[in-house]
């Protein structure tokens, strides 16, 4: 097992990464917390997670509700946090009730929300099953739900106590959703780590045909690269860079994701191919060259993902983009390279520009 951390003061917390942790979690959360647990999870990931988890807690004396919710990026919505709520004062869980996430990045976002307020705040464990949670949705405290007209619109800053990811849960999980995470893996990559973009290059087919080592690896690098954005700025509120940057190919993405109507497109299938209109705007600011351009466009496609989008019209995409939460004062301000490895937030690319891109990029 490796343990690193985020060191966000007296909201600092572990994050453990490991083979079968889930049957060891009781020797590490009775420390923690109340021995009271709300588990969230899903239909899909219940039944084969569930009691793996919660069977040795209750053993251990600890009191258990729990809370499966219908599986689905549309489901991320109102409804489906009051289900939570509903659950929570149904079962009379109090303040000292610790929500836990058992699933993938659409439950963690869901119960932190829940976590955040339910009774104006709640503690919160996140335990991610997809390669996707485990490499970004559980570490640095985003949750919230989509709105109708905008991706993530309504939501809380909740630091979790502690992540646990098991990476035994990754033997079960979809080729494609397997793709999906490893476009936020690539992302790291391309935003800061020149070393581990080219170790993934490298190692991509290690990574598909799902070798522990490579994951393992691929988990924990992409962990303490996140850990040290969010610890570095919490709340994305640095004028330049900070954590912003970990939103390459996402104000694209989440036009996608949006446009389409939430769940056609992965959200990692989305931001692969934003990551594309990304890379090519980048080039047209005379940023990157073809070749770079062709190097993120090949990584993506050996890591399985869509290299180009749907054909929403260059319109919908920018009115839709429009609503992205890095917008201020109606200015688009978007996450763009400089160089492979080195991403910077570009609050003047051109209009023509932006719209060139995005239907250079659209299959
Ligand atoms: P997801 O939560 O929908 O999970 C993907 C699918 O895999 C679901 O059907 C799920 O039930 C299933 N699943 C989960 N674990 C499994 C397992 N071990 N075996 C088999 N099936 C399993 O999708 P995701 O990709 O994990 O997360 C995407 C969501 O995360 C989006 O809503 C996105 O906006 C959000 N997100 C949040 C942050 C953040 O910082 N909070 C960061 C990135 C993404
Ligand atoms: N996934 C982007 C962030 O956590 O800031």
């Amino acid at each position: 097992m490796r343990t690193l951390n985020v060191a966000l003061g007296e909201r600092a917390y572990p994050i453990l990464i490991g083979p079968g942790l889930l049957d060891r979690a009781a020797g590490v959360t009775n420390a923690l917390v109340a021995p009271r647990l709300a588990i969230v999870s899903n239909t899909t990931v219940a039944p084969l997670y569930f009691e793996k988890l919660a069977g040795p807690l209750r053993q251990a004396g600890v009191g258990i509700t729990a809370i499966v919710l219908p599986d689905g990026e549309s489901h991320k919505n109102w409804e489906t946090l009051n289900l939570i709520f509903d659950a929570l004062l149904k079962e009379r869980c109090d303040r000292t009730t610790t929500i836990v996430a058992l699933g993938g990045g659409v439950v963690g976002d869901l119960a932190g929300f829940a976590a955040a307020s339910y009774q104006r705040g709640v503690p919160f464990i996140q335990v991610p099953t997809t390669l996707l949670a485990q490499v970004d949705s559980s570490v640095g405290g985003k949750t919230g739900i989509n709105h109708p007209r905008g991706k993530n619109m309504v939501g809380a800053f909740w630091q979790p106590k502690l992540v646990l990811a098991d990476t035994d849960t990754l033997g079960t999980l979809p080729a494609r959703e397997l793709s999906a995470g490893l476009a936020e893996v690539i992302k790291y990559g391309l935003i800061r780590d020149l070393p581990f973009l080219e170790w993934l290059e490298a190692n991509m087919a290690e990574l598909m045909a799902r070798d522990a080592a490579a994951l393992s690896y691929a988990i924990e690098r992409s962990c303490a690269n996140k850990a040290e954005v969010v610890a570095g700025d919490e709340r994305e509120t640095a004028k330049d860079g900070g954590r912003a940057l970990l939103n390459l190919g996402h104000t694209f993405g989440h036009a996608i994701e949006t446009g389409l109507g939430y769940g056609q497109w992965l959200h990692g299938e989305a931001v692969a191919a934003g990551t594309v209109m990304a890379a090519e705007l980048s080039r047209r600011l005379g940023w990157l060259t073809q070749s770079d351009v062709a190097r993120v466009r090949d990584l993506l496609a050996r890591a399985g993902l869509p290299v180009s989008g749907p054909k929403l019209g260059a319109d919908r995409y920018l009115d839709l983009m429009g609503h992205d939460k890095k917008v201020i004062a109606g200015k688009l301000r978007l996450v763009l390279l400089q160089q492979i490895g080195t991403a910077v937030t570009c609050g003047d690319a051109a209009a023509t520009d932006i719209r060139a891109a995005i239907e250079d990029c659209c299959a």
